[in-house]
């Protein structure tokens, strides 16, 4: 039997906007006298907009510098730079095979889900020129937990009417494979250095449709020998 539904991270997983997120932090950072790189961004993946910031003002040593209202001041200049950095993707921007894999999926009569935290993710699918190419997206501002909660991942299982324990997430954070194993749902980690995935992979080039397929079939047979 085959999965029942692919569900996907986004940045990172789809295409990559790791760089285009770092470049508006490190601006913002840097206007409150907290400076950032590459490596401290890195674990930044996966996590959501306001969150980033505490994790930057801590970084800083600025915890309890600025109140709500400022923090969403900064959350909101961020966000207006990196929407200004959209603009430089296009249907190029996709990540190697990932679109044939969603052709592939299609044709195999399996569904496919997004389970993105980023409120730009429509406008991000727009840009890659994906935006028909999934069945659902979950919707981020929906979300009252962010990932490593599983609720992104069961929501886009709920919308898809689909079974978690049927189903493989794809991921390219540490915060989405915890969300992902906490729904029930199998995890195939993207990119060095996370732990309890599944499946790791090293780049998008190793997602293919056999690949996925194999490593379906052998879950499923060492979860009915060991029924
Ligand atoms: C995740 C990114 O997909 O989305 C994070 O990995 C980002 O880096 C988060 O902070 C929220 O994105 P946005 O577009 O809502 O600020
Ligand atoms: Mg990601």
């Amino acid at each position: 039997m085959k999965p029942q539904a692919v569900i996907f991270d986004l940045d990172g997983v789809i295409t990559d906007t790791a760089h285009l997120h770092f470049v508006a932090w490190r601006n913002v950072a840097a206007e409150v006298g907290i400076m950032i790189d590459e490596k401290f961004n890195a674990e930044l993946k996966g996590i959501s907009r306001m969150a980033s910031l505490e994790r930057i003002l801590h970084h800083g040593g600025k915890d309890a510098a600025f109140d709500l209202s400022a923090r969403e001041a900064l959350a909101g200049r961020k966000n207006a730079l990196y929407v200004d950095s959209l603009s430089q993707l296009t249907p190029q921007s996709v990540l190697p095979g990932m679109t044939s894999l969603l052709h592939t999926l299609k044709a195999q009569g399996i569904k496919t889900g997004l389970a993105s935290v980023s409120l730009n993710a429509p406008a991000i699918l727009t840009a890659l020129g994906l935006q028909s190419h999934f069945d659902f997206c979950a919707d981020a501002s929906r979300l009252k937990r962010s990932k490593p909660d599983p609720e992104i991942f069961l929501a886009a299982c709920e919308g898809l009417k689909v079974d978690p324990a049927r189903c493989i997430g794809i991921e390219d954070a540490q915060a989405g494979i915890e969300a992902i194993n906490a729904s029930g749902m199998l995890s195939v980690g993207i990119g060095v250095g996370l732990k309890h995935a599944d499946l790791l992979l090293d780049s998008t080039e190793e997602l293919t449709w056999p690949r996925l397929e194999a490593f379906w079939n052998q879950q499923q047979r060492a979860c009915a020998s060991s029924h």
